[in-house]
C-alpha cells in the first residue's frame, strides 16, 4: 500500500506517494521529477545516485523512501543558485572533469560533502572521498583537479 513520504528537498518541503519498496532514487526521479541523480547500477556499486541525506552522502538507490520520511535531502539540482552554477560545477567544466557526464552528479555531490567537512582537502583526501564513485571516461585525474581547484 502506498504511503505519503514527506521530505525537505533542496530546502523545500515535498511530498509524494511511495510503495514500501520504492527507493529514494526512484522517488526523487519518478515521484518528484528530479532526474539529475542517475541510476547506474541500482545496487550500491557506482555512486551515480549519490545525494546528501541529512548532510551525509548516500547511495540513494539503497535507501527506501518510506524509511527516510521526514528527512532532509540535497540533490544536484539544489547546487546552482539563481541560474549560476555552483563553483564546483564550474570547476568540473573548467578542468575537464566530465565527459559523458553520467557519473558527474554523484561525483559533484560527494565532492560537495567533502568540501563542507574539509574545505581544503589534500589530493589523497579527495581521492578517498570519490573512491566509491565510478567513472568510465575521465580517468579521475581531472575530477581530482577540479575538486582541488575549489578546495
Ligand atoms: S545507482 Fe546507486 S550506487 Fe549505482
Ligand atoms: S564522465 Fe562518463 S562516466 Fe564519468
Amino acid at each position: 500500500m502506498k504511503r505519503v513520504v514527506t521530505l525537505t528537498v533542496n530546502g523545500e518541503q515535498r511530498q509524494a506517494l511511495a510503495e514500501p519498496r520504492v527507493t529514494l532514487l526512484e522517488l526523487l526521479r519518478d515521484g518528484l521529477g528530479l532526474t539529475g541523480s542517475k541510476e547506474g547500477c541500482g545496487d550500491g556499486n557506482c555512486g551515480a545516485c549519490t545525494v546528501l541525506l541529512n548532510g551525509r552522502p548516500v547511495n540513494s538507490c539503497l535507501v527506501l523512501a518510506v524509511e527516510v520520511d521526514g528527512s532532509d535531502v540535497f540533490t544536484i539540482e539544489g547546487l546552482a543558485r539563481s541560474g549560476a552554477l555552483h563553483p564546483l560545477q564550474q570547476a568540473f567544466i573548467d578542468h575537464g572533469g566530465l565527459q559523458c557526464g553520467f557519473c558527474t552528479p554523484g561525483l559533484v555531490m560527494v565532492a560537495y560533502a567533502l568540501l563542507q567537512e574539509n574545505p581544503h582537502p589534500t589530493e589523497q583526501e579527495v581521492r578517498m572521498a570519490i573512491a566509491g564513485n565510478l567513472c568510465r571516461c575521465t580517468g579521475y585525474d581531472k575530477v581530482v583537479r577540479a575538486v582541488m581547484a575549489v578546495g
